[in-house]
């Protein structure tokens, strides 16, 4: 079935030749025609152009979009949307003075929705899964990663896990898993941390790898969760799997993880709150992705990415959200556009082209998401009326999406 839509307010994101990922100023250029029109068939993008280029065609459904603005749907490189219940009270505690890692020290943070995730079967943690999936399509989301880490039991990842896979076969949007049984030391193992990584490495991976679980293995490359040794062992054991390196690293200090993640070519690093000058040197040249998620250090109150520095020395910047029940309740990519442009700096082209290009990019799949190009997915957002793409992240707060296409259909729940 095809789907002609013309005189297009503006077509934002397009590329006439596929990029994987735009790097320093590059990023500063957002391809756009004005007064355009786009031609998607089946679920592909198969023309566009300027209205008075437009071919002669016998098209059934044409719609009139002049008071619309399309750009890609946004791809969020680095979620954790399946877990079980909120952490309401750590929110409130945080309020009145603990810090996150105060709390985590107490026995909350990740262990607190480890035990929640524990006691909360598959069905129930698909449920609530499926109902944030189905939020952040309706913000614009077309296509996500999904980690684990909230199991830290053989049982409980591999239940994560399955939930992503029944969510990927059940809704259209792409979905990457990511494997982050290193999330945390579980307190079984407080005091036998290489018991645990031996767990991991020599029973979880094989059976993950077994059924297929994961595309990614990740690691919370940490002080007080695993050093950047135990960082190294557990994506080395990753990859002997098939599984793609990516971390999450200089969240609260900087350890020497980014170098170790380059070296062993991980996809991306993802946080980068707290960044050395060896840190960005280490990745300038790399394949790796730095991936900043600003609602987090909105939330945590923790500083944000240096993305100035690091896109003024010619790095690419991907964007994310992080959704997750501690550190960023919020699966909404279009605050996560406006933060990284009010307080990070970014234009709203860098932080357009961060938010799709680049993050498909982090996933892996640059070649299919994340641009308007001939022979790509149609996962678009189509905007409310609104003067100017620099709006959306302008009128932060407001919603400016009217409709989310994904493979070709505007998304409607299930
Ligand atoms: O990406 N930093 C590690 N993991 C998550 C937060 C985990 C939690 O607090 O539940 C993050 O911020
Ligand atoms: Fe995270």
């Amino acid at each position: 079935m095809s789907k002609l839509f013309t005189h297009i307010q503006e077509l934002v994101g397009i590329e006439t030749i596929s990029r994987h990922k735009v790097s320093g100023s590059e990023m500063k250029e957002l391809h756009t025609i004005k007064d355009a029109f786009l031609l998607i068939e089946n679920g592909l993008i198969a023309d566009f152009g300027a209205m008075d280029t437009m071919p002669m065609m016998d098209i059934g459904s044409v719609t009139d979009a002049s008071e619309t603005i399309i750009l890609p749907a946004w791809c969020d490189s680095h979620t954790h949307i399946v877990y079980a219940g909120n952490r309401e009270q750590e929110f409130v505690d945080r309020i009145l003075g603990l810090s996150y890692e105060e709390i985590a020290n107490r026995g909350g943070g990740i262990l607190n929705s480890a035990k929640k995730l524990q006691e909360t079967n598959q069905e129930d943690l698909y449920n609530q899964s499926a109902k944030r999936l189905e939020e952040v399509i309706r913000l614009g989301t077309g296509a996500i990663e999904i980690k684990s880490g909230y199991g830290l039991t053989i049982e409980a990842e591999i239940k994560m896990l399955r939930v992503i896979k029944e969510l990927k076969a059940n809704y259209p949007i792409e979905i990457k898993a990511t494997f982050l049984g290193a999330h945390a030391i579980p307190l079984a193992y407080k005091n036998k941390r290489k018991d645990y990584i031996t767990l991991l490495t020599e029973e979880m991976l094989p059976l993950i790898a077994a059924e297929n679980l994961a595309d990614f293995i990740d690691v919370f490359c940490e002080t007080g969760y695993f050093t950047v040794a135990e960082t190294i062992s557990i994506l080395k054991a990753g990859k002997k799997f098939g599984l793609i390196p990516k971390i999450h690293v200089n969240q609260f200090t900087a350890i020497g993880g980014i170098k170790a993640a380059v070296e062993n070519n991980a996809l991306s690093v993802d946080h980068l709150e707290v960044m050395r000058p060896e840190d960005i040197q280490v990745l300038q040249g790399s394949t790796t992705m730095p991936v900043a998620l600003p609602s987090c250090s909105y939330f945590l109150g923790i500083p944000y990415t240096p993305a100035r520095e690091m896109i003024d020395s010619g790095l690419p910047l991907a964007l994310a959200t992080d959704y997750n029940p501690g550190s960023t309740p919020s699966g909404n990519m279009n605050f996560v556009v406006s933060t990284a442009c009010i307080k990070m700096k970014m234009t709203p082209e860098e932080a357009i082209n961060a938010a799709t290009l680049n993050g498909a990019y982090a996933m892996g799949i640059s070649k299919t998401h994340g641009s308007i190009c001939k022979g790509k997915k149609a996962n678009l957002i189509f905007t409310k009326p609104i003067p100017s793409y620099g709006y959306l992240p302008y009128a932060f707060g407001s919603n400016t999406i009217d409709k989310v296409m994904l493979n070709g259909d505007f998304f409607e729940s299930l």
